[in-house]
């Protein structure tokens, strides 16, 4: 009789400290891999609240709480001065870092881009994308591959062609390349950047004011790209959807520069964020093959064809439960930020003007209050007949007003991509190295785990 049993992944992650960070330490782990700021107390309690270097710091863990920050009374919190300083040279004037009446603008403005009438064509893009990197891994199966460089460069390529309609050969290289000097070189913040408003220039500003010039440079050669292309009749990227959107209200359309800006935004929060998701859903499947073959089996039966891509949807269950807990265990934005304006209050903690208010996905999706077995890989907790996660603990996307506005399109492009894969390859892992998560501004892992692509039989296609 065959015993063995199969237990659940529990994916191994860095040691939480035993209690909250002095000074040093914390800003040592803010640079490095900011998922160890909390301590192991914050996994279980409703608020950690410190005093930082003269300032209210706090991570909020209850519904009340979050809802009040992000729902209730959103225009009190706004984006931290890290955050501006981080992403400024990325995204320029774009929706992410934008705030009040041109926010409402940007916002109200971008989102039918990205709305659900726009999804089949947005699949279409997905999986023109994939099937191309799918024949090309065939080509290369059985051989080892950098899993992260894989996804990275499938993400970026439907980024491009999402956007632009344009492949990505020929930017790819250059854009991965300034993305990677950012993050190495300009991402990870210093006391000052955290410290002084955004009006006065911390000493690293001086570098990402160049890094922004050079990067905007390269969205127009590539905007320059675009336009010599002809122009068609009806939208066919997001390019054109933007170009022609008008703000419902005045009318108004996008300048050349807010374009440029807003297309910056769109790459940059959109293509890392899910190529690390799609990274974390895979190397799970690798170690937990019981599961990769429950997906399979739904995988293999489902068309994802450019033209079928968004009526699969419908179908692919297991696809969206395995998406859903890779995205509770490793969410690519792990803390949401914000700083006081004025007084308030958020559930039963008082925030003085210029407290900093963390929300973090990565501390609730594993906190033992709101899950059960917080860190074990189970994606069927998240199959439609078990119960729905509890208010706000489950929020990879933020929530309210400036919920994601790509939270759509990212979680088609996660699904199919990740079903194509699956119903196409199996994954193994090269080795038991672990593989541990770290956070500089998306959940990254520590190193570029290799893993091996097997071709499953033929598949049984319907529908
Ligand atoms: C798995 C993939 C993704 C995750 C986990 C993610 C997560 C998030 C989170 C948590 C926020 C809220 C931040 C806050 O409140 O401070 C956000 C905002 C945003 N996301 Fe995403 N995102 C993803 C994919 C995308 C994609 C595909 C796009 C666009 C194509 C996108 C564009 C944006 C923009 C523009 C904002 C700012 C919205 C605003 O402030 O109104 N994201 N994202």
């Amino acid at each position: 009789m065959d015993t063995a049993v199969t237990l659940p992944l529990r994916p191994p992650v860095p040691e939480a400290p035993e209690a909250p960070l002095r000074v040093r330490p914390f800003l040592r782990a803010i640079r490095t891999n900011a998922l160890t700021i909390w301590p192991k107390s914050a996994y279980r309690e409703d608020y950690t609240i410190r005093n930082f270097l003269g300032r209210t710091n706090v991570l909020l863990n209850t519904p009340e709480a979050i809802h009040h920050v992000l729902v209730g009374n959103p225009g009190n919190f706004r984006r931290s001065p890290a955050s501006i300083r981080i992403l400024r040279p990325i995204t320029g004037e774009g929706l992410l870092l934008s705030e009040g009446d041109t926010w409402k603008l940007q916002r109200r403005t971008v989102a039918p881009a990205l709305g659900p009438r726009v999804m089949p064509m947005l699949a279409r893009h997905i999986v023109a994308s994939t099937k191309q990197a799918v024949a090309k891994l065939e080509a290369t199966a059985g051989q080892p591959i950098d899993l992260l460089f894989t996804m990275q460069t499938l993400a970026l390529d439907i980024a491009g062609r999402s956007m632009f309609s344009l492949e990505m050969d020929r930017f790819g290289a250059q854009m991965r390349a300034m993305l990677y000097e950012f993050s190495e070189k300009y991402s990870k913040p210093h006391l000052l950047d955290m410290l002084l408003p955004p009006s006065i220039p911390a000493p690293g500003d001086f570098g990402r004011a160049r890094f922004k010039k050079r990067w905007m440079k390269l969205i127009e050669t590539i905007l320059s790209a675009r336009l010599a292309e002809p122009q068609p009749d009806a939208p066919r990227d997001l390019f054109d959807l933007l170009r022609a959107a008008r703000d419902p209200e005045t009318g108004a359309g996008f300048s050349p520069i807010q374009l440029r800006d807003q297309v910056a935004t769109l790459i940059l929060a959109g293509h890392e964020t899910t190529a690390v998701t799609l990274f974390w859903s895979l190397i799970m499947l690798a170690q937990a093959q019981e599961e990769q073959d429950w997906l399979a089996e739904e995988a293999r039966t489902v068309a994802i064809e450019p033209e079928t891509g968004h009526a699969a949807m419908a179908s692919l269950i297991r696809a969206r439960a395995v998406v859903n807990e890779t995205m509770r265990l490793f969410p690519a934005a792990f803390t949401v930020v914000r700083e006081t304006i004025a007084r308030d209050r958020a559930g039963a903690v008082d925030l003085p003007p210029r407290s900093v208010v963390m929300i973090a996905p990565w501390v609730l999706h594993r906190h033992h209050a709101l899950w059960q077995d917080p860190e074990l890989f189970k994606p069927a907790r998240f199959m439609p007949d078990q119960p729905a996660p509890a208010r706000f603990s489950f929020m990879p996307f933020g929530a309210g007003p400036r919920i994601c506005v790509g939270a759509q399109f990212a979680t088609t492009e996660a699904v199919l991509v990740l079903a194509a894969m699956i119903g196409r390859f199996r994954v193994t892992r090269t080795d038991s190295r672990p593989v541990m998560p770290v956070g500089i501004v998306t959940t990254q892992p520590d190193h570029a785990a290799n893993v091996v692509l097997t071709i499953r039989d033929a598949p049984a296609i319907v529908g």
